[in-house]
């Protein structure tokens, strides 16, 4: 009787044992034959009603099933947590063949990249590149330039003034780092010193009330206006390439003598005249001239034994026409679908 419960048991232990899923459901089926109030140890508590003789060989034959249920029991222990291993392994598994995400990278605006290009030109011709402040002396930006007390540009109505005196201003052009250069560096001198400059000017599509130039001067012993010449139109062949067409015209500037103003024939209709030259057939790139002898004096430098020549160019315009831009507007609004054509 009690020998085919213990098969019973047996029996279905071992089956339950091998459907187990999980370590949690092995478990339970542990305590369920073989814990305190499991079935194997109830089979065990009725031994005190057997005959002394069956006594033993049924103690043998209990001992030997729980023997086997608790081998079978480590048995399916190792198998399911070699399962649980292999399902973790499955879900957290990393597919490194994925393409990475990629992270949309950014790039210069045409006016840096338009001044880059100006700056290779220049240091590949020996030039210093400097550096000036935008907050700038009457001194530099008026006095020491030629541009006497009453003239024109010194006036409320086109500079913007920090002091009712007009001595402090956002300086209006960058040709006071003609003075401070030759304050301050050894002769002889070659530098361009490009940056922004502000000016009274309305918004609309060629004119901005701050806008970005950039200064070149060299001074040195024997320095003509056919260096001028050659070393401008050598630069602009560069930048618009060979065969580019220029023309000096005469202007007047107070700290230059003589003065002009460089053309470059329209790359556009190649002088027969188009909207992009307002049918000029002439497109003007720069300010220029031989640095006046008042204005060497004013800084210690004796236009007797030194001469030199500068020029001011206006960087929005030389990057419209690189980039063929049609609005100065689209320069300064920082649009990513306007800056991401470059
Ligand atoms: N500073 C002048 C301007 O803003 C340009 C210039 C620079 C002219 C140097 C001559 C020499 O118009």
């Amino acid at each position: 009787m009690m020998k085919e419960q213990l098969e019973v048991i047996r029996q279905h232990a071992l089956e339950a044992i091998a459907g187990t899923q999980a370590t949690a459901e092995l478990e339970s089926v542990r305590v369920q034959y073989l814990g305190k109030k499991g079935e194997l140890t109830a089979v065990l508590k009725q031994m005190g009603k057997l005959s002394p003789e069956e006594r033993p060989i049924m103690g043998q034959k209990a001992n030997e099933v729980r023997a086997e249920l608790e081998s079978a029991i480590e048995t399916q222990s190792v198998i399911l947590a070699e399962k649980a291993m292999a399902e973790k392994l499955k879900a957290e598994a990393l597919d490194v063949t994925i393409p990475g995400k990629t992270v949309p990278q950014g790039h210069k605006h045409p006016m840096t990249m338009a001044l880059d290009e100006i700056k290779d030109i220049f240091v590949g011709m020996g030039f210093t590149v400097l550096d000036g402040p935008e907050v700038e002396l009457a001194t530099y930006n008026f006095d020491r330039l030629n541009a006497e007390e009453g003239h024109p540009s010194r006036d409320w109505s086109d500079t913007f003034y920090f002091d009712e005196d007009s001595r402090v201003m956002l300086r209006s052009q960058t040709s006071p780092m003609q003075v401070r250069a030759m304050e301050s560096m050894d002769l002889p001198i070659r530098i361009i010193a490009p940056g922004r400059v502000y000016r009274k000017d309305e918004v609309d599509a060629t004119h901005s009330p701050m806008f970005h130039q950039i200064e070149g001067m060299v001074i040195d012993k024997g320095v003509t206006m056919s260096d001028l010449k050659g070393t401008l139109n050598t630069v602009i062949e560069q930048i618009y390439g060979k065969g580019t067409v220029t023309r000096f015209r005469p202007h007047h500037f107070p700290f230059t003598e003589p003065s002009c103003e460089m053309d470059i024939q329209c790359h556009k209709c190649g002088g027969k005249g188009c909207p992009t030259c307002k049918g000029e057939g002439w497109i003007e790139v720069l300010g220029a001239g031989m640095i006046h002898p008042d204005v060497l004096r004013m800084s210690g430098i004796d236009p007797e034994v030194y001469s030199g020549w500068a020029f001011g160019m206006g960087l929005e315009r030389l990057a419209m026409g690189r980039f063929k831009i049609a609005d100065l507007r689209l320069i300064f609004e920082n649009d990513i679908r306007f800056l991401e054509q470059f």
